[in-house]
């Protein structure tokens, strides 16, 4: 199905598939618990779009985590950035590709488990923003997060998370700010369609320490 998304003063015409829970694999599940989250926009997703649109990224690299179909690193490419969409999902990173060459976008997307991720996505470290929306939703992620996030940051690196208030986003908020970690939050309307998840989501902005950008997080 075709859906459109705002994002700020820009707008996405994408394709994606018509129901997550079609895509339901018990197998996946039982082996890695993985469930097909990739295949809607999420709230968060949305105001990442709209927090993206208003940055000045041109020749900026920036990478997207847990992209799903890959909004943010598309309004990033719009914007002028060298983006990489990343998802742990194969089908994800197909329809990544598809709707960023559909917009006539210049964007990569690669598969990408947090927990193992590729040489080449490290060997393009440091990036100069790293993004995310709504991957702080179970422990396990945070846990991940924090271990690649600083694999993926030089000393100027910001990463910017959106997530909508997540009870297990808390854990990942402060164990990188007791690592040491500039942070601020900036809380957003979430625009369009609200779901059970609320109408407000928090923008996490994080900044590595001084001398530590490399250093891994342990939630
Ligand atoms: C709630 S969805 C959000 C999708 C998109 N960012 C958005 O906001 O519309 C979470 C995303 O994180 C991805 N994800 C979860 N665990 C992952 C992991 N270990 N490695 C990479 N991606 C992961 C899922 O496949 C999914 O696309």
């Amino acid at each position: 199905m075709w859906e459109d998304v705002p994002a700020g003063h820009l707008h996405l015409r994408i394709k994606r598939p018509p129901s997550a829970e079609d895509l339901l694999d018990e197998a996946e599940f039982a082996d890695d618990e993985r469930l097909p989250y990739w295949a809607e926009v999420w709230p968060s997703g949305r105001v990442l779009c709209g927090v993206l649109s208003e940055m000045h990224l041109a020749g900026r690299s920036v990478i997207e985590l847990g992209a799903g179909i890959g909004t943010g690193a598309m309004v990033a490419a719009m914007r002028g950035a060298r983006a990489l969409s990343t998802d742990w999902y194969e089908a994800a990173v197909d329809f990544s590709r598809w709707n960023a060459r559909n917009l006539d976008l210049d964007m990569d997307a690669c598969v990408m488990d947090w927990r193992h991720p590729p040489a080449e996505v490290l060997a393009r470290a440091p990036y100069d923003l790293v993004v995310g929306a709504d991957i702080l939703y179970e422990a396990r992620n945070g846990e991940a997060l924090g271990l690649l996030i600083p694999a993926l940051c030089g000393p100027a690196t910001e990463v910017i998370i959106a997530d909508p208030r997540r009870p297990d986003a808390r854990a990942f908020v402060e164990g990188m700010q007791s690592a040491g970690w500039g942070y601020d939050r900036e809380d957003l309307p979430v625009p369009g369609r609200i779901d059970e998840t609320g109408a407000i989501v928090h923008v996490h902005r994080f900044r590595p320490p001084p001398l530590k950008h490399n250093e891994p997080v342990v939630i």
